[in-house]
């Protein structure tokens, strides 16, 4: 027996054939329904409006409404409540019509046993849960928040700044996945499984080599590499033979099938900007151009800002991170940074060569391997800033 009784509708205006039914429904049933009953469409509309009703019994032949039609108010009034045909002999006819129109199931009067009539409606009802959940998650696609990382230039430190907040992320939320999206050799490999053996991990080449139709949520889940922390990671190639520039309409496809799979998906992606690149970023949340405070890469910045707005990305989804790596002969300050990028600040990594090194011997990225560090403490601040809203708007 269901802890709360199932609100059955019926719809039947024949006296007989409801009574026939009630008593079946109530036999051997222990009060797992409760029934009321419509004679006429309109009462059964009204109700429906009115009433949280689990399923509806539905009679086609009323007085105020006959065959495919009754059906169709039923629906259009009710769409998210089963219905369940009652069909007389004739017309199974168009009992079959409605559960092609998507009505669960359909029942001939006076052959439902009550055993069958129990099961049939607690069947419809839980396949009935099961499909809005389907199609909700088909239609609604939730997708996680999307957040890329590009470099201004190559080595400023994109990446560990991609990974360590796709680190941090993962301690807080459930699923996070970080994927580099790059033709070129896997860094993230190298985080990770540093001189571990090198198994054949290479996700994002497998799904490049599928026809595009073929690059599903399904088939991107199953080419990540799930670490115990949580995250999950769709690693690039470490082959020269699967260098190759990646194809901007796979990359389109690939993204938007990465965007279902976790609450936060973390993009590396590299600092040519390619077309791949570019196609990448229309799908995103949020883009962070990283960058060191040389005068040089400062401007590269500024002309990868303009390129995002030529893409699409609006100033508002732009910010900066700047990674001190190391001392500079001539550095920029913050405020002209800023100025020059025309962009909003997300952050400022402090220099940490030392636990650079030391989380990558590790195999683990910095914030996980020392967290008290002050370089970890600035990119949890940022990975906060950029989950709770502070920068993001859409
Ligand atoms: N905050 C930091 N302090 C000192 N060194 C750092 C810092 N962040 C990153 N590095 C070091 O800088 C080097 C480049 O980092 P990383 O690979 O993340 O850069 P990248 O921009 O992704 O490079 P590429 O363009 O090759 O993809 C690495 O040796 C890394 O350990
Ligand atoms: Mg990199």
């Amino acid at each position: 027996m269901s802890t709360k009784p199932y609100n059955i509708l019926l719809v039947e205006d024949n006296d007989v054939d409801a009574r026939v039914i009630t008593e079946s429904l109530t036999k051997g049933s222990q009060g797992d329904f409760v029934i009321q009953r419509a004679e006429r469409l309109k009462d059964a509309l009204e109700k429906l409006r009115t009433q949280a009703i689990d399923l509806v019994l539905l009679d086609f032949m009323l007085p105020d409404s006959e065959g495919m039609a009754t059906f169709t108010a039923v629906r259009k009034e009710a769409p998210n409540v089963p219905v369940v045909a009652l069909t007389g002999m004739s017309d199974e006819a168009i009992a079959i019509e409605a559960v092609r129109q998507g009505a669960q199931d359909f029942l001939v009067k006076g052959q439902a046993q009550p055993k069958i009539l129990h099961r049939a409606i607690r069947y419809a009802i839980e396949r009935h849960k099961v499909q809005s959940a389907q199609l909700k998650q088909a239609q609604g696609e939730k997708t996680g928040k999307m957040i890329a990382f590009i470099g201004a230039r190559g080595g400023v430190g994109t990446t560990t700044v991609a990974l360590n907040i796709a680190a941090a992320l993962a301690k807080k939320h459930k699923e996070v996945v970080a994927a580099e999206l790059l033709g070129s050799y896997s860094a993230f490999y190298d985080h990770f499984f540093y001189k571990k053996s090198r198994a054949a991990l290479n996700g994002l080449d497998t799904l490049m080599k599928l026809d595009q139709e073929k690059i599903t949520s399904r088939e991107v889940q199953r080419c990540l590499v799930k670490l115990p922390s949580g995250l999950n990671l769709l690693l690039g190639s470490q082959r020269a033979e699967d260098f190759k520039e990646l194809d901007p309409d796979k990359t389109g496809t690939l993204t938007r099938a990465l965007a279902v799979l976790g609450q936060y998906v973390v993009l590396d992606l590299p600092s040519h900007a390619s077309a791949a690149c570019q196609m990448a970023v229309k799908h995103c949340d949020f883009v962070v151009v990283v960058i060191d405070r040389t005068p040089t890469c400062v401007m590269a910045g500024k002309v990868m800002v303009d390129l995002l707005q030529l893409c699409g990305v609006i100033p508002v989804r732009i910010g900066v991170v700047i990674v001190n790596r190391q001392p500079l002969p001539i550095s920029v300050d913050v405020a002209e940074v800023l100025s020059t990028m025309g962009c909003q600040l997300v952050g400022v990594v402090p220099t940490a060569t030392d636990a650079c090194s030391e989380a990558q011997r590790a195999g683990m990225p910095m914030v996980s391997n020392d967290p008290q560090g002050t370089a970890s403490g600035a990119l949890i601040e940022i990975a906060d800033r950029l989950a709770t809203e502070q920068i993001v708007g859409r």
